[in-house]
């Protein structure tokens, strides 16, 4: 094939000769494609689209996230779900970006010893956590999880007002009323029968109450189970898919 333009080749030999030159010219054009790529994110308010139904934590969900990242769960399981068809097959709808809005910080991870819990909530029952965690090889056999069983003490849950507090700053939407009642609304969630279950419920749309370990107290078990069990449970996804099959 003839070179249609011998002129421009003659001018890029003028750049393959001037390495530094050309260095300049690489520089300068990766410089524009950086700023066509990233200015524009500069004028949007959020790049996070909303979604139905992600709500803040409640205080017993953010005390047994606490527990979560404190014990390091995190170095063993990763909470993000990649648009592959593998992950989606095995662990359901992929993460949106929305669903970590409030994760402060992220617990998405970068290893997996153990499988992806990004939506093991409602998969199982509190029973079957709580024994899962006190001993995991009683329900899974052969499991090389270590056992938790020390979770079964007391929560302090001295500083969750705090914590609610410093979620606030962050941008988490924690209205004065849920920081005001946080300690109230701690101990409604592990009581199904009392009355403050359905306020709970109203300042938290769709929060599950469970039952206690045990009656006397709180424990740090009660809290992380909370945790577990709102994991991905937010987004509704059928919603979204009718709506995808009303196109
Ligand atoms: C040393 C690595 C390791 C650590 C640390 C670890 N896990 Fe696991 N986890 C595993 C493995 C392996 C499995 C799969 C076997 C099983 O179910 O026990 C598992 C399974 C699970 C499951 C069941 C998931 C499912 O979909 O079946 C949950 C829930 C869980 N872990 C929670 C936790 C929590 C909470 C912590 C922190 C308190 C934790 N893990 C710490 C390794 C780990």
């Amino acid at each position: 094939m003839a070179i249609a333009q011998p002129g421009l080749w003659k001018r890029h030999e003028f750049f393959e000769k001037n390495s530094i030159l050309l260095l300049i010219g690489v520089l300068i054009v990766v410089a524009i494609g950086g700023l066509i790529e990233i200015v524009p994110l500069f004028y949007l308010k959020s790049t996070i689209e909303a979604v139905e139904g992600v709500r803040p934590y409640t205080p017993l969900e953010l005390a047994g996230r606490n527990i979560y990242i404190r014990e390091g769960c995190y170095l063993c399981h990763s909470q993000m779900i990649r648009p592959m068809r593998d992950e989606v097959e095995r662990y359901g709808h992929f993460s949106l970006a929305a669903e970590s809005l409030y994760d402060h910080p992220f617990q998405w991870g970068s290893k997996r010893t153990g499988p992806d819990l990004a939506r093991v909530g409602a998969k199982y029952s509190d029973e079957w956590h709580r024994e899962h965690l006190r001993d995991p090889r009683a329900v899974v056999p052969g499991s090389i999880m270590p056992a938790y069983a020390f979770l079964d003490r007391p929560l302090d849950a001295d500083a969750i007002v705090d914590d609610l507090i410093a979620n606030r700053q962050l941008g988490v939407p924690y209205s004065p009323e849920m920081i005001a009642w946080a300690q109230s609304d701690l101990r409604s969630q592990l009581d199904p029968d009392g009355a403050g279950g359905a306020d709970l419920q109203k300042r938290y749309p769709g929060a599950v109450l469970h039952l206690p370990g045990s009656r006397s107290q709180v424990t740090e078990l009660d809290a992380l189970v909370a945790y577990l069990q709102v994991l991905g449970t937010m987004v509704d996804f059928k919603i979204y898919d009718d709506k995808q099959n009303l196109r």
